[in-house]
């Protein structure tokens, strides 16, 4: 990065090593196709939240979808990206999109950063709301306390175990810098679930492997 780029803070630093690019590709490309992207008109109006660096935005376009947006609130993270699709630094609780004018909205691992979580949730899920077409699809990947999360963060608890693992010890310091936000995500889950699917109806819905993979329609009004 150029002198002028934005700092880089400790917690992007653990997320920039904890995955290659091509890593992250490929993961978002499979987590597209279990929640039925191949199914989606590819001249949908796809927004990504939280999208970070914007391989989710890289995945999208590797699957034909045309028009593409990102939205993330580190302009470090932003400045990575380099792609067909619009970028918008922005907080994703106030999205800067009008009323009903996307079709498809994705957040992964996002939602688990907002630091009021009922509060700030329930901003995000209703923008998200707001801005979606009728029958729109909002699609949610996020981390989700199952027996394998568990056990990845009781070898993390091992200091050898992170020193011979690059990436256990990427994710490790990741959920060190945000614990509050993690283990308050972690702890709620049937209060993230039950706003979900009050506004959305359940299209696909997967647990294991420490996530929550789900995908709702926008509900009439
Ligand atoms: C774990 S990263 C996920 C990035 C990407 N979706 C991924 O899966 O690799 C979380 C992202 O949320 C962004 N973020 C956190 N709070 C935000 C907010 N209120 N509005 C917009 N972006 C936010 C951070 O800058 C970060 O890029």
């Amino acid at each position: 990065m150029s002198e002028t780029s934005p700092t880089v803070t400790a917690w992007e630093a653990a997320y920039l090593r904890f995955e290659t690019c091509e890593e992250e590709l490929r993961k978002f490309l499979r987590r597209l196709r279990k929640l039925g992207a191949l199914t989606w008109p590819r001249d949908a109006q796809v927004v990504e939240i939280f999208c970070g660096r914007g391989n989710g935005l890289h995945a999208l376009h590797h699957l034909g979808f045309t028009r593409v947006e990102g939205v993330d609130c580190s302009a470090a993270l932003v400045a990575r990206y380099s792609g067909p699709a619009k970028f918008v630094v922005a907080d994703c609780r106030q999205l800067p999109f009008p009323d009903a004018s996307r079709d498809i909205v994705i957040v992964q691992g996002g939602l688990h950063h907002l630091p009021e979580l009922r509060a700030d949730l329930e901003k995000v899920v209703s923008e998200v709301r707001r801005v979606l077409r009728p029958s729109g699809r909002f699609m949610v990947v996020e981390p989700w306390r199952t027996p394998f999360l568990r056990f990845v963060h009781w070898v993390g608890s091992f200091r050898l175990a992170r020193r011979m693992w690059a990436k256990l010890d990427a994710l490790e310091t990741m959920t060190e810098l945000e614990w509050v936000t993690y283990d308050q995500w972690l702890r709620q889950p049937e209060a993230v679930l039950r706003r979900l699917e009050g506004d959305f109806a359940t299209e696909r819905k997967c647990i294991g492997w420490g996530k929550l993979m789900w995908v709702g329609r926008r509900e009439s009004d």
